[in-house]
């Protein structure tokens, strides 16, 4: 495709070790669009690793900036977005989504995501004493509010990332 197509800008939404980031630059090179990614501006902006910001001033503080920064992020650009997991979670920034971008979830199934976050230290919701416990109830009560994304897209441990880009494409087609 050439550049500039997009209409509205794609993102992505959906849970830690979804593959959001991965697929997100993958599209975005296939669309020849900008990536935008909002965990990475969060911690641009702030100076300060994501469990930096949480550890200092909370989750709550961390939403508020989430919040800001994809305002900012959908007004400035179109292109690809990839959103931290919980980004979807609030109607605020659904509507925010839906008035400016087209929102993919991408769906994996919970045994894909635990083996892909297990080894990783870098999320701090899952530093509890039992992260599989954590991440399956994350999992369970965020599922209903994903499904309110514009398209759903599976993401499996078979299919190399530029395969679900592929169906991503197809998806917006
Ligand atoms: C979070 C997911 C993280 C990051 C933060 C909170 C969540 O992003 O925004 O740790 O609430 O699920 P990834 O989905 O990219 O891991």
């Amino acid at each position: 495709p050439r550049p500039g197509r997009l209409k509205k800008t794609v993102v992505m939404v959906g849970m830690m070790g979804a593959g959001k980031t991965a697929v997100g630059r993958a599209l975005a090179a296939r669309l020849r669009a900008p990536f935008l990614d909002s965990d990475h501006e969060i911690e641009a902006a702030a100076n300060m690793t994501i469990p930096e910001i949480f550890a200092r001033d909370g989750e709550a503080f961390f939403r508020k900036k989430e919040s800001q920064v994809i305002a900012r992020l959908l007004a400035e650009a179109r292109g690809v977005l990839s959103t931290g997991g919980g980004a979807f979670l609030s109607e605020a920034n659904r509507d925010m989504i839906s008035d400016r971008g087209v929102s993919v979830w991408l769906n994996a199934d919970l045994d894909v995501l635990w083996n892909r976050v297990r080894h990783r230290d870098h999320r701090p919701l899952l530093k509890t004493a039992d992260p599989y416990e954590t991440l399956k109830e994350l999992y369970e009560a965020r599922v209903p509010l994903y499904a309110r994304a514009d398209l759903v897209v599976r993401s499996d441990a078979q299919t190399p990332v530029e395969g679900v880009v592929d169906r991503v494409l197809a998806a917006l087609a």
